[in-house]
């Protein structure tokens, strides 16, 4: 994932976004990102790589970096809304059509 790519599909909220918060603001638990945009408190999916990003905050005290492609994550995120284990918010970016995460 690059900065510039989207970590919440639900508010459109990039990693950029995201990063800066934690260094600016410099949450206590990952939880707090959620004042970031709503970040994390729609459909969940994001729930668990903004744990990433916080947790990589606390060890190096920087963000980011990793090996997930945005391809992957967005194909990720549309299995686990068809799978029924969330419900994205309303104005969420849209799923891709059906062929293309398969
Ligand atoms: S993608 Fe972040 S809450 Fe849905």
């Amino acid at each position: 994932m690059k900065p510039e790519d989207t970590v919440c599909y639900c508010f459109h909220v990039t990693q950029r976004k995201i990063v800066n918060f934690i260094r600016v603001h410099r949450p206590r638990r990952a939880s707090q990102i959620s004042e970031c945009g709503g970040a994390g408190t729609g459909c969940g999916w994001c729930i668990r790589y903004l744990t990433r990003l916080f947790e990589a905050s606390q060890a190096a005290g920087t963000g980011a970096a990793d090996d997930l492609s945005a391809d992957d994550y967005a194909r990720g995120r549309a299995a686990y809304i068809r799978a029924g284990k969330g419900k994205p918010a309303p104005g969420a970016i849209p799923l891709p059509p059906e062929e293309e995460t398969a």
